[in-house]
């Protein structure tokens, strides 16, 4: 079921994974097909919702570097479910002038994050989907809210393994960071089956029960999402030990979280 806008409407009879992801952060905007999904996927894997939370952490930790770096304005897609600690109440809390622009292809999720951002107008929503990217980027540069031709903070927590080979998640990048000003900065975290043990993979298969299947992706794959950008310290790494706030927050197992996090920045190189 399509809406007019050509992102998916809302359809109940099958789980969504903005849906199951809000279950698992402990979120009230989920149905009982996502619950019945969410508790199969708990069942299988007990660490799935801390590695979720390690998700969000890595998130927070990225966009307070980012601001550190002087980015006041951030496209955050597959930004899910508003839940704690969203990128406008980090990033506003260090610098309220910073704009947000999220996207995700969940209506839910859209609809809620238009509820939280009533009344803040350095924050909005579009309902999108990121294997459009054009759409996106004319979205966010028609809203007035990001100047494009300005740094900005490209953010794509847990989303890119939404996207299939088949759809080209290579390409989709690729056109996102050649609209991006030099000075801006690209966010990836992403699930690998690198290091995992078999009930995360088997895990996987579960959902392709969602709208929205994930291609688990090695390091390398991962890495050349940022194509030629500057990878930051330190690198590509498991998300919990990618710039910890304390050494005693990385777990002794960091690989048992299931995904990879990593920031570039696009330097300017001449000629
Ligand atoms: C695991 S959640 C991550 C949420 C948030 N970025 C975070 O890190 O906490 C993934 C989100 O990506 C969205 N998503 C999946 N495929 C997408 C696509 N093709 N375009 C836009 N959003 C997508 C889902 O609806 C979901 O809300």
């Amino acid at each position: 079921m399509q809406q007019a806008d050509g992102v998916p409407a809302v359809d109940l009879s099958r789980p969504s994974a903005a849906r199951v992801y809000d279950y698992f952060l402990g979120g009230a905007h989920n149905f009982e097909v996502d619950r019945q999904l969410a508790e199969q996927i708990a069942a299988m894997t007990p660490h799935l919702p801390a590695t979720m939370r390690a998700g969000r952490d890595f998130l927070r930790r990225a966009v307070r570097v980012l601001l550190d770096a002087g980015i006041d304005q951030f496209l955050d897609i597959g930004s899910g479910i508003p839940t704690v600690g969203n990128v406008h109440e980090v990033a506003q809390a260090t610098d309220p002038a910073a704009r947000v622009v999220y996207v995700d292809i969940d209506p839910v999720a859209v609809a809620h994050s238009r509820e939280l951002l009533a009344g803040n107008d350095r924050a909005t929503v579009l309902h999108a989907d990121l294997r459009d990217p054009e759409r996106i980027l004319a979205g966010a540069r028609s809203g007035g809210l990001l100047d494009l031709d300005r740094p900005v903070g490209i953010l794509l927590a847990g989303v890119v393994h939404f996207v299939p080979d088949a759809d080209r998640p290579a390409e989709v990048l690729a056109t996102l960071r050649a609209a991006a000003a030099p000075g801006s900065f690209l966010v990836i975290s992403h699930s690998t089956f690198e290091d995992q043990p078999q009930e995360m993979l088997d895990a996987q298969r579960l959902s392709a029960r969602t709208d929205t299947e994930i291609t688990l992706r090695s390091r390398a794959e991962i890495t050349g999402f940022f194509g030629d950008w500057t990878v930051l310290e330190p690198g590509v790494v498991h998300m919990p030990l990618w710039r910890p706030d304390s050494p005693s927050d990385v777990d002794d197992r960091p690989e048992r979280f299931g995904a990879f996090g990593g920031v570039a920045r696009h330097d300017h190189t001449p000629g």
